[in-house]
């Protein structure tokens, strides 16, 4: 058995894990402290990144003598010490990267520099013990991406967003109608009682062979129509949200239908449709990617909702699945605000029609 710590401060969650791995290859969470920012940001409708970076420097020492307690172990019965060396916010990521630096160099333990995406990537391994290949798609407030999971560090994306981020569409739907931060979760809250069918909006890129997307069409749209209704009631603010989530959710299906015929051409057969990250908490979208991967004959794998947000355990996980393979850094590992998951999308895989 292996045993990792994980360290998450790239956005605006502090979060310290521990994860065990089995001779099987099976993951067991045994302890996942997250402490979300929110309140802190809350007042400024999106993430301040020197908040962020301070809060994470406030809680950080705390919160991974936290996770170590729950798991009943001490740093000596760790196998190594995994952060989220990006992408993110520069200050965060360099607050938890010092801090792990720190912590294998005083307990000589390994330290495994994660990529925050690929640990989203991976999570359906932790949950589920998913067999590669399988197509992800990787939504939060700061990427969306249809992606070819072929092994760890080996990625083929098949589709990114042209301009805003799904998450971000949410969280600027929910400003918009003076809704809370973050948004998703409000929008969501908001379009169960709304008639999706009260404003047409537009479905962006729908039917385009490339399985890009775009977002910011759509958001422009809610807007125009939010202003030639206003004053809103809290009626038309539901008609909205249930409006603004059907579109999202017809781009997603259609989007992630074109990925899936696509994949083949880049990995063979997948083994399920999973989704990662912030988004992957909605519902509706759950249910119609769960339909399409019916459709296709394929599972559909989601992490449960502590799971989909960031978290420590993601990072822990990602890190023992580097380890396993002796992909380990040294304490030179740079800090990457910028980190692609996968270096250049697969174009030529992508069939006709
Ligand atoms: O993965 P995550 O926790 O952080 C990033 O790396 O971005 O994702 C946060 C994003 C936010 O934009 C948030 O509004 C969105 O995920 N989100 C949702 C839902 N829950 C969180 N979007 C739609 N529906 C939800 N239920
Ligand atoms: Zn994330």
């Amino acid at each position: 058995m292996k045993t990792v710590l994980g360290i998450e401060t790239t956005c605006d969650e502090t979060a310290a894990a521990v994860v065990s791995v089995d001779e099987d290859g099976l993951g067991q969470i045994r302890a996942n402290e997250v402490l979300s920012q929110i309140a802190e940001h809350a007042a400024y409708g999106g993430v301040v990144p020197e908040i962020a970076a301070r809060a994470h420097v406030e809680v950080l020492d705390r919160l991974i003598a936290r996770a170590l307690d729950r798991a009943g172990i001490g740093f000596a019965d760790l196998d190594g010490i995994a952060v989220a060396a990006g992408p993110g916010l520069i200050g965060g990521v360099l607050v938890g990267l010092v801090t792990a630096k720190t912590l294998a160099l005083v307990t000589r333990k390994p330290l495994l520099a994660v990529n925050h995406l690929e640990a989203h990537a991976l999570t359906a391994r932790l949950t589920d013990g998913l067999a590669f290949p399988y197509l992800l798609l990787l939504a939060s407030g700061g990427h969306t991406q249809l992606v070819a999971v072929r092994g760890v560090g080996d990625y083929v994306r098949l589709g990114s967003t042209v301009d805003d981020a799904i998450g971000e569409a949410f969280d600027k739907a929910a400003k918009l109608l003076g809704l809370g931060y973050p948004g998703g979760p409000e929008v969501e809250r908001m379009a169960e009682t709304g008639d999706p069918e009260r404003f047409a909006l537009p479905r962006p890129m729908l039917g385009r062979r490339e399985a890009d997307f775009s977002l910011s069409g759509l958001k422009t749209a809610l807007r125009i129509e939010a202003e030639r209704i206003a004053p809103l009631a809290e009626r038309d603010v539901a008609d909205l949200c249930a409006s603004f989530q059907a579109a999202v959710v017809d781009v997603v299906v259609d989007r992630a239908r074109v990925a899936l015929r696509a994949f083949s051409g880049a990995a063979g057969r997948p083994t399920a449709l999973v989704a990662a990250g912030g988004v992957s908490a909605n519902g509706a979208i759950r249910r119609a990617l769960a339909a399409l991967a019916g459709e296709a004959g394929l599972g559909f794998v989601a992490p449960p909702l502590p799971l989909c947000g960031d978290n420590g355990a993601m990072i822990a996980w990602a890190g023992l699945e580097r380890l396993r393979l002796g992909l380990v850094d040294d304490l030179t590992a740079p800090a990457r605000p910028r980190w692609p998951l996968a270096a250049d999308p697969a174009r030529a895989a992508v069939p006709a029609g």
